[in-house]
């Protein structure tokens, strides 16, 4: 095997370079590598000057996580750190892919930052729960200034290698990393540059400590969205030591604060969330090395609320879409809605006016089907009624080409049933948007009982590829998210009309760190969706606002009024409501503690998805957790529900289950699975 590190000498450079796949984490074997060079080139009186390079395809991506958690094994990071600064011959270090966290933090001591184009800066350590624990919230200010470290380490996205020539993090941009490092090496040798320590330059911070509004208007902002979680206030707290304190403090308290949020509940369903997305890339009988289909040109049925944002995605990724409706006026319609979307995101400064124009000029409307004949994949985004579907599909069936991909995005009709129209139902596939679409990140796969491997290896990647976060579910009512939402709505709703208010609800699970609660979301999405006049009984409170044409948001009332900025106030025309159709059911009202309301909504969810592993529908407990975390707004930093019940108890989740049951009824009938897990004392996460 290669060794992680390795020294090379180009006459009086020495290249240091390491390998150690597939991100160059630092682990304690390329810790140990680096030091041990690096301190052979120092002591080395032939050398004058040392590259720090990476192979593969990326510079550091940071601190092994996988090390997180277990006793330390030396030389630790801060001691190779000091190693490099105190280095008295110029290090550089030559940078492509990504350097992230400790590989951020290792570059920032180098002397010199040279980087790649296509190179990528960050400090995302907010995102596993902690803040950068080896100088990062220290050097990086002195290197870019206080507000885009802030916004950096509190925010913990990463920068481009143009924004980082303009923040004066890196001295150039270079063709290929090894070569112009070592050729900028050459050019410090000659042109005798002094060497640059970030820890003694406190010339960016001058401004900031003469005002400091600078800093405290800059982490208002970048903290704005991080209600609940703890990492974001701890790093943009830390970035403030840079501002008031000697470097050698700051770094003593960045260092205690690092390991305080580490040992955290925080951090470890943090950490826990980051490899679950990564294990649900993995799909037991679909190898990484399963072939995949070639998708160069996406088709796209219905230009309706999902149909736009859909194919947003794939224009947004540089793949052409043909986008077919019915009508020429729905059609225009829904063309216009994906322009002002871009429009709106130019406004903010996110996109250029030249940008969406490529993007749009990727984007070729149409309402004959069969203008999809050429497309690798299609996705169906239709008015959802299977006779439409069925329809549709066996349409698509005569109309695309063999090998093409033909999915739905159905929210909860049988998919089977719609591969069972087509003479081809090992190509048919359920695709899973989350509305927004073009925003949420979640894609729920959904394999029906004849779903070609080569189709799911191909929509797994092609996730990865326009930025969603996939998990394979298999076919049932709801698929995964919407399966478990259910139950929570069925108690929402009873709880309503037991004596709880809407907002006593809403407040009890935005408390628990959700966005919003299950009746503001159900405003947004909006009440009027599977609702039908004809059909409608006032027998429900949301037949009944429906019936008064308060359909949520859009209408500016539904279960709450809207004023003008849609904020929600609490109706009184939804309360009377409630309390008619309580005195309709002819029971008494009853105080139900917030306690209560969280157990009701959370606990059934978890029972749920019990059934649902129990019945093969996810593959592991933790990928429910990623359609939780990413699809639905649960706090990541409580890791997803599986991961909740684990950590609270199943006997306590099941034993409540029991209680509910023996008053409530069978709402509350444990799984067969939960039951098993707690005779024999094992939790979701042991089950692989
Ligand atoms: N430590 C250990 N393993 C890591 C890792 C890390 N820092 N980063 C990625 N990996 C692993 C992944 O688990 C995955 O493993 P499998 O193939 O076995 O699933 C593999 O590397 C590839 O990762 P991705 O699938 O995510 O690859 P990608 O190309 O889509 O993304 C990436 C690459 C942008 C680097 C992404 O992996 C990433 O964001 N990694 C984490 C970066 C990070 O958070 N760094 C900070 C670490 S904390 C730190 O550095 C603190 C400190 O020093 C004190
Ligand atoms: P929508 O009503 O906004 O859009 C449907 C569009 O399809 C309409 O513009 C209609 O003209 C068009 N259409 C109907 N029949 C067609 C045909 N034969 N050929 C071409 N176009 C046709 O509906 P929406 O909300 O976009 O939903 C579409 C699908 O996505 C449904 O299956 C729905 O269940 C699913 N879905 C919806 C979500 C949501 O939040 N709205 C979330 C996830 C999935």
């Amino acid at each position: 095997m290669d060794k992680v590190v390795k020294l090379e000498h180009h006459d009086v450079i020495a290249i240091v370079t390491i390998n150690n796949p597939p991100v160059n984490a630092l682990s304690a074997a390329a810790r140990g590598g680096i030091l041990e060079c690096m301190n052979a080139a120092i002591a080395d009186p032939e050398v004058k000057a040392i590259v720090l390079t990476c192979a593969g395809r990326t510079f550091i991506a940071g601190a092994d996580i996988t090390e997180f958690g277990k006793p330390p094994k030396p030389p630790g990071l801060n001691e190779l750190l000091a190693a490099l600064e105190n280095s008295p011959k110029p290090i550089v270090a030559a940078i492509h892919g990504n350097a992230l966290g400790g590989g951020l933090e290792l570059a920032l001591v180098c002397h010199f930052r040279v980087a790649a184009e296509d190179s990528k800066f960050g400090l995302p350590e907010v995102k596993l729960g902690i803040l950068p624990g080896a100088g990062g919230t220290q050097r990086l200010p002195r290197a870019v200034g206080p507000e885009l470290a802030v916004k950096m380490i509190a925010g913990g996205e990463p920068i481009s290698a143009a924004e980082a020539l303009e923040s004066g993090l890196i001295d150039e941009i270079v063709q290929g990393p090894a070569l112009g490092g070592e050729a900028f090496a050459r050019k410090v040798l000659a042109e005798g540059r002094p060497l640059r320590k970030l820890r003694d330059d406190d010339s960016r911070l001058a401004a900031a400590k003469a005002d400091r509004s600078i800093f405290t208007n800059a982490v208002a902002t970048m903290t704005k969205k991080s209600r609940g979680l703890q990492a974001p206030f701890a790093a943009a707290h830390a970035v403030g030591y840079a501002i008031d304190l000697p470097f050698d403090e700051g770094l003593k308290k960045e260092g205690e604060d690092c390991m305080k949020l580490l040992v955290g509940d925080q951090s470890k369903a943090q950490r826990y969330a980051f490899f679950a997305e990564r294990r649900a890339q993995k799909i037991p009988d679909v190898p990484a090395d399963t072939p995949t289909r070639p998708v160069k040109r996406v088709g796209i049925l219905g230009a309706g609320t999902m149909g736009g944002g859909i194919a947003m995605n794939f224009v947004n990724a540089g793949i052409p879409v043909t986008i077919v409706e019915i009508k020429e006026e729905a059609l225009d319609r829904g063309l216009k809605v994906i322009k002002s979307n871009y429009d709106r995101t130019v406004a903010r400064g996110r996109l250029t006016a030249e940008q969406v124009d490529q993007r749009m000029s990727l984007l070729t409307g149409s309402t004959d089907m069969n203008d999809l004949k050429d497309c690798d994949l299609v996705i169906e985004a239709v008015f959802e009624l299977m006779d439409v579907k069925k329809n549709v599909f066996k349409k698509l069936d005569a109309v695309c080409k063999a090998g093409a991909i033909l999915a739905t995005n159905t929210s909860a009709l049988n998919i089977d049933e719609i591969a069972s129209v087509t003479k081809r139902p090992q190509d048919v596939i359920g695709l899973h948007f989350f509305s927004p679409a073009n925003i949420m990140k979640l894609l729920e796969v959904i394999r029906t009982g004849q779903t070609a491997k080569d189709v799911i290896a191909t929509s797994m990647r092609l996730a990865k590829q326009i930025g969603k976060v996939a998990v394979l579910a298999g076919v049932c009512p709801g698929f995964i998210g919407n399966r478990m939402l259910s139950k929570r709505e069925r108690q929402a709703n009873k709880m309503v009309l037991e004596g709880a208010t809407l907002w006593d609800v809403d407040s009890a699970l935005y408390n628990f760190g959700f966005p919003m609660g299950p009746f503001q979301m159900n405003d947004l999405a909006g009440l009027d969706i599977g609702w039908v006049k004809e059909k409608s009984t006032s027998s429900t409170l949301i037949e009944v606002l429906c019936e008064l044409g308060r359909y949520g948001q859009k209408t500016g009332a539904g279960y709450y009024d809207y004023d003008e900025n849609r904020n929600p106030k609490p109706s009184l025309v939804t309360e009377k409501i409630v309390n008619e159709l309580i005195a309709k059911s002819g029971k008494n009202k009853r105080d139900i503690s917030h306690h209560e309301i969280l157990e009701r909504c959370i606990y059934p969810m978890i029972n749920e998805g019990a059934k649902i592993l129990e019945e093969g529908k996810a593959i592991r407990a933790s990928d429910i957790d990623v359609v939780w975390v990413n699809g639905y707004g649960w706090p990541v930093y409580r890791g997803g529900p599986m991961y909740y019940a684990d950590q609270i108890g199943l006997d306590k989740v099941l034993c409540k289950m029991k209680e509910f049951e023996a008053s409530m009824g069978s709402d509350f009938e444990p799984a067969a699975l939960l039951e098993k897990l707690v005779a024999e004392g094992r939790k979701f996460g042991d089950l692989g």
